[in-house]
C-alpha cells in the first residue's frame, strides 16, 4: 500500500503531480511520500502490538536526515552499521538508548563513539570483536552493553547477495558455539551481556525462515538461562520483503511467525526493518533521452543510471516502470530501459513491456525508496540525484542535487616533481 497513484492519467505522489516535481527539480529525482512512510511504520507497529517490541529502523536502507527525523518522531529507534550512521542519528536528535549497532567490521573509533553516545547495545559478530569492545570499554571506564549475533544456519530463500543466515556467510557467530562465546564474554571486563541478536537476510517473502530462526534463538536463550546467563533483549533483525513482483506476507503474519516461538520467553524484542518501511515509499523519476532501435532490439535510454539505482544489475532486481503521464490505449513495446553509463550492466529493465515512449517522456521506477539513493555513486562523474519528500499537497527538497563542485570537493591538482618527461 502506498500513495503513488494515477489521477487523470498523471502519476501523483500523494497530492502532488510527479511531472510537476520533475519540471521544478529536474531528473533523475528521488520522490518519497511521507504519508506512506508513516503508514508503513504504523502498520508494522500495530503488527507487534501486545509484545514489548522496539522497532529500530535499519537506516542503511534510506538514511536521509528528514526520513530519520520522521521515524524518530514516531518513536523508532535505529539499527546502525557505521559511525556515519550514528552521527546522522545524533544529528536528528535520536534517542541513543534506542540505537543498536550491527556489522562485522567495527573499528575501535566506531566502538568508542557508540559507547560514548550511550547506545542500547552493540551486536557483536566475532570473538576478536568481543575482545575489542571489552578493551575499548575498559579504557573509557564504562560497561559496554553487548549482544552476540548468532548465525542460525538456515536458508532464507533470497538472492545470495542479501542472504546472511547460512553458516558460510561472514555474518554472526556459529550457531553451535554461541554458548562458548557467551561463556567467554562473561569472563571479559567491562561487558554487560545485554542480549542476543540475529538477522537472516533481506527481501524474504515467506514466513517459514523467520519462524525457523525464532525457534532456533528460543532454544539458545533457554540453554543460556540454564547456564545462568540471563539476557534482556532479543534482536530479531530485519528482512521482510516488499512486493516488487512477488507477494510477501503481511506484517501481521510476519510478526506471528517471529513471536510464536517466543511468546513465553519474557524478553524485550527488537526488530530491524529497513526495506519494508521505506521501499514502496519512494520512486525514482527519470526522463527519456532517446529511443534507440537496432536491428535486434529497442533501447529506451533514460537520464537515470546504475549509479542512481544499482539494484537491477546487482541483485537482478525487478522494479516496476510506470509512465508518469499515461496515454490511454496505444500499443505497447518491448524494450531495455538503460542509462547513459558506459557499462552493459547499466540497465533498469530488460525486455520489458512498456507503453510507447518518446524523447522527453518521464518514467517512474517504483519501489525505489529502499537501497536506492543510499547506494548511489558518482561513477562516470555523475552528480547524485536530488531527493524530495511529499507531504499531502506540499513538497520539500531534503537533499539538493549535487553539483560539479560537490563532485570535486576534496580533490587537488598537485604539481608532480619532474614534470611530464619524468
Ligand atoms: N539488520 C541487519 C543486521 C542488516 O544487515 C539488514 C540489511 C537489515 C537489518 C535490514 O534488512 P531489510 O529489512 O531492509 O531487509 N542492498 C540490498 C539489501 C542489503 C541488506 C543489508 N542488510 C538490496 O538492495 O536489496
Amino acid at each position: 500500500m502506498n500513495y503513488f497513484t494515477y489521477k487523470d492519467n498523471r502519476l501523483f505522489a500523494e497530492d502532488v503531480a510527479t511531472d510537476q516535481l520533475a519540471e521544478a527539480l529536474g531528473t533523475p529525482l528521488y520522490v518519497y511520500s511521507a504519508r506512506t512512510l508513516r503508514r508503513h511504520f504504523r502498520v508494522l507497529s500495530d503488527a507487534f502490538k501486545g509484545s514489548d517490541t522496539l522497532i529500530c529502523f535499519a537506516m542503511k536502507a534510506l538514511s536521509n536526515l528528514s526520513v530519520l527525523k520522521l521515524f524518530g518522531d514516531m518513536g523508532a529507534g535505529f539499527d546502525i552499521v557505521s559511525v556515519g550512521e550514528l552521527m546522522r542519528c545524533l544529528r536528528v536528535g535520536a534517542d541513543a538508548h534506542k540505537i543498536v549497532f550491527s556489522g562485522v567490521g567495527k573499528t575501535d573509533a566506531e566502538i568508542e563513539a557508540a559507547l560514548k553516545a550511550g547506545i542500547l547495545m552493540i551486536n557483536v559478530e566475532s570473538r576478536p570483536e568481543l575482545h575489542r569492545v571489552s578493551e575499548v570499554a575498559r579504557r573509557l571506564g564504562v560497561q559496554a552493553p553487548v549482544s552476540l549475533r548468532v548465525n542460525p544456519d538456515l536458508d532464507p530463500g533470497t538472492h545470495p547477495h542479501i542472504s546472511t543466515g547460512h553458516r558460510d556467510s561472514k555474518f554472526g557467530v556459529p550457531f553451535a558455539q554461541v554458548g562458548e562465546y557467551y561463556a567467554e564474554a562473561r569472563t571479559l571486563p567491562n561487558l554487560e551481556l545485554a542480549g542476543l541478536s540475529t538477522h537472516i537476510g533481506s527481501q524474504i517473502t515467506e514466513t517459514g525462515p523467520f519462524n525457523e530462526a525464532a525457534q532456533k534463538v528460543a532454544r539458545i536463550v533457554s540453554a543460556l538461562r540454564a547456564d545462568g546467563i540471563g539476557l534482556k533483549y532479543l534482536d530479531l533483525g530485519g528482512g521482510l520483503g516488499i512486493p516488487y513482483q512477488e507477494e510477501p506476507p503481511p506484517p501481521s503474519e510476519y510478526a506471528a511467525a517471529l513471536l510464536g516461538p517466543l511468546r513465553s520467553i519474557g524478553l524485550k524484542f527488537i526488530i530491524e526493518p529497513g526495506r519494508v518501511l521505506v521501499g514502496n515509499a519512494g520512486i525514482l523519476v527519470t526522463r527519456v533521452l532517446y529511443v534507440k532501435e537496432t536491428d535486434v532490439k529497442r533501447f529506451v535510454v533514460v537520464d537515470g543510471a546504475m549509479n542512481d539505482l544499482i539494484r537491477p544489475v546487482l541483485y537482478e532486481a525487478f522494479h516496476e516502470i510506470r509512465p508518469v503521464l499515461r496515454r490511454s490505449g496505444g500499443p505497447t513495446v518491448t524494450a531495455d530501459v538503460v542509462g547513459p553509463v558506459c557499462e552493459s550492466g547499466d540497465f533498469f529493465a530488460r525486455e520489458r513491456d512498456l507503453p510507447q515512449v518518446q524523447r522527453g517522456d518521464l518514467l517512474a521506477l517504483m519501489s525505489a525508496g529502499a537501497y536506492g539513493f543510499v547506494m548511489a555513486s558518482n561513477y562516470n562523474s555523475r552528480p547524485r540525484a536530488a531527493e524530495v519528500i511529499v507531504n499531502g499537497a506540499e513538497y520539500q527538497v531534503v537533499r539538493e542535487r549535487e553539483t560539479f563542485e560537490d563532485l570535486i570537493r576534496g580533490e587537488k591538482i598537485v604539481t608532480l616533481k619532474g614534470g611530464p618527461d619524468a
